[in-house]
């Protein structure tokens, strides 16, 4: 499989919490290497245009809401399979229907505050590595 990047976001639950270090623990020691990382506070502005595709869905004030409720930290993962592989390190949206070992099972509070997003695909990946990152931010 190729080498990948995928976009994360280490969520205000997790930061809240002090979890960013257990969290890229598990990135870390499943092979991915965080290439770039920032902590930041997300504006409205910004939530609102990352989340755009899920605008219709009941949640999304409440999701925009939250993710600007507090300090977020975003990466970029770097690693074979990226977009796959974080999407199993994380573990089900639902933290209920995580299996056991993945991020989610371990931190999760709930379906929103469900401490991390990750890239669905690697053409979204880097449409949202873009949206926070620019290429010199990036060391692999
Ligand atoms: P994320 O990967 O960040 O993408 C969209 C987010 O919406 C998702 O993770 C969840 O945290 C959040 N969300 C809140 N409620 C729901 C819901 N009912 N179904 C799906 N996602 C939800």
């Amino acid at each position: 499989m190729a080498i990948e990047r995928t976009f994360s976001i280490i969520k205000p639950d997790a930061t809240r919490r002090n979890l960013t270090g257990k969290i890229n623990a598990k990135f870390e020691e499943a092979g991915l290497k965080i290439v770039a990382q920032r902590r930041i506070q997300m504006s409205e502005a910004q939530a609102k245009k990352f989340y755009e595709v899920h605008a219709a869905r009941p949640f999304y004030g409440d999701l925009v809401k939250f993710m600007t409720s507090g300090p977020v930290v975003v990466q970029v993962l770097e690693g074979e399979g990226a977009v796959l592989k974080n999407r199993d390190i994380m573990g089900a949206t639902n933290p209920a229907n995580a299996a056991a070992g993945t991020i989610r099972k371990e931190f999760a509070e709930s379906i929103e505050a469900n401490s991390v997003h990750g890239s669905d695909s690697p053409e979204n990946a880097a449409i949202e590595i873009a949206y926070f990152f620019a290429g010199t931010d990036i060391v692999s």
